[in-house]
């Protein structure tokens, strides 16, 4: 179907071809995997419903499924982050997208759902933070006869009206499109944990592959991904003078790390806010001061990184200084309270970009109305990291679509040797060699010269 698609603009799939051209000349990984599969295509009869950031790097990833033989239709996670001549040139080569940069909420649920309509139903999906899952699972839930419950967000408001849309023109579709789901593999944290709550509480109908927890992965997208990325959308938002000014980063795992680097790398003065004991002590030691936000609210920058919600608070900003920039790198935009400023005098500076007049008179800069700002204010992560990442996402499609029966309905992380494949894959790109450990070598630290390098609980 030749408009089998929603994009902002099919004019700008040249654009986005070229840029897309460029991109794989950095996304080794995927590349080794369209010549390693490309001819036995794995991927024949996948029907693969995506949802993640319509980026120019996802569409390489996009480009890989369908050249390893999959159907494919894709949505983005979320509602900022689509590249739109990215979306134009995936349209154009016949893909079904249903993503543009600034769609609704009511959009985000409906293009979702467009991207499950397979003449013949999907049976895969590719998930990042976990929306598309919980999309089918609600709804079936719905059909169950269970009650939606009051939407106590717009978020909620607007999945519980696509879900009800869904049921009312296809009686039962959840339920067998729950069915017919052979497996899900999630990119990110937050959705990681949607997953491990649900497989807890018994309610994980298929196998699930972790991406995120390839080391290949959080240890590369989260930490060096944002360390390019955060910074980047700040300036291309403000424009304001990084140097000398005082940041608080809130959170201290993979994407805080990161994003202290990124911030004291522009010459940022960072203070990181912690709740886990190791990594406040690893960000103390990494030559941030661990404080408490609350005694910290004089500084200039704020930007959350928890995957948590209510971190940036109501109280907290009406104590910001005057021009204040706040915005989260998080999955989601509950980490920051927008919904208590709504009723605040918002002026628009530009897409993305707002100032908030609190009620002292101060103005606080918010980026991205909250929701994560390096893909909303800039272009997400470069295009080599997020190899790394999709490469996992490839090799875990890969290994449910052929090998599901093998799998429980659980969370799984891919094994160690992909993971060093993946990381393998990458090596040339940036000149590094690796040293062969000789058969003495490797028996003497218990492994194989050809790997695993390391045991299990290893940490990186
Ligand atoms: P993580 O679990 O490694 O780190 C989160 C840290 O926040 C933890 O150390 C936790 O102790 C801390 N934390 C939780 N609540 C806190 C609070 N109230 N105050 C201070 N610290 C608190 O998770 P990771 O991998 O760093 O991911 C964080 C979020 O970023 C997730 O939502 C994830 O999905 C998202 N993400 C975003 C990316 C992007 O490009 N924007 C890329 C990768 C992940």
């Amino acid at each position: 179907m030749a408009t089998d698609y929603i994009v902002k603009d099919i004019s700008l799939a040249d654009f986005g071809r070229k840029e897309l051209d460029i991109a794989e000349t950095e996304m080794p990984g995927l590349m080794a995997l369209r010549e390693e599969f490309g001819e036995s295509k794995p991927l024949a009869g996948a029907r693969i419903v995506g949802s993640l950031h319509m980026t120019i790097q996802t569409a390489c990833l996009i480009e890989t499924l369908v050249a390893l033989g999959a159907d494919v239709r894709w949505a983005s996670c979320n509602i900022f982050s689509t590249q739109d001549h990215a979306a134009a040139a995936i349209a154009a080569s016949g893909v079904p997208v249903f993503a543009i940069k600034g769609q609704s909420l009511e959009e985000h649920w409906d293009y979702l759902d467009k991207s499950f309509l397979f003449p013949e139903g999907p049976n895969m999906i590719l998930d990042d933070g976990g929306d598309a899952t919980l999309y089918v699972l609600l709804g079936a839930k719905a059909e169950a006869g269970e009650d939606l419950g009051v939407a106590t967000s717009e978020e909620e408001e607007a999945i519980h009206a696509q879900i009800k849309k869904r049921m009312a023109e296809s009686p039962g579709w959840f339920t067998k499109t729950r069915e017919a789901i052979m497996g899900v593999s999630e990119e990110t944290t937050t959705g990681v944990h949607r997953l491990y709550d649900l497989h807890k509480k018994g309610e994980l109908p298929f196998p699930a592959i972790n991406v995120n927890d390839s080391v290949t992965k959080s240890k590369f997208d989260n930490k060096y991904g944002c360390k390019e990325s955060l910074v980047d959308g700040i300036r291309r938002a403000t424009d304001t003078m990084m140097a000398g000014k005082v940041a608080v980063v809130c959170g201290y795992g993979d994407v805080g790390k990161g994003s202290a680097a990124s911030l004291a790398g522009a010459g940022a003065r960072v203070k990181v806010t912690e709740a886990d004991p190791i990594c406040a002590l690893q960000a103390a030691m990494d030559g941030f001061e661990v404080v408490l936000l609350e005694e910290s609210l004089d500084a200039d920058i704020f930007i959350t990184t928890t995957g948590n919600k209510d971190v940036i608070r109501i109280e907290h900003m009406r104590e910001m200084k005057d021009m204040a920039i706040v915005g989260n790198i998080g999955h989601f935009d509950n980490e920051i309270q927008v919904a208590s400023l709504k009723n605040h005098k918002w002026t628009n500076i530009k897409e993305q970009v707002d100032m908030i007049e609190m009620p002292n008179g101060n103005r606080l800069i918010l980026l991205s109305e909250g929701r994560l700002l390096n893909l909303g204010n800039a272009t997400g992560h470069p295009s080599f990291v997020m190899s790394a990442s999709f490469t996992n996402q490839v090799l875990a499609q890969i290994e449910l679509f052929t090998k599901g029966e093998q799998y429980n309905n659980e969370v799984y992380i891919l094994p160690k040797h992909l993971d060093e494949k993946v990381a393998a894959l990458h090596l040339a790109k940036v000149g590094a060699k690796l040293s062969k450990l000789t058969p003495e070598q490797a028996a003497y630290i218990g492994v194989t010269p050809e790997g695993p390098f390391k045991p299990e609980h290893y940490r990186y």
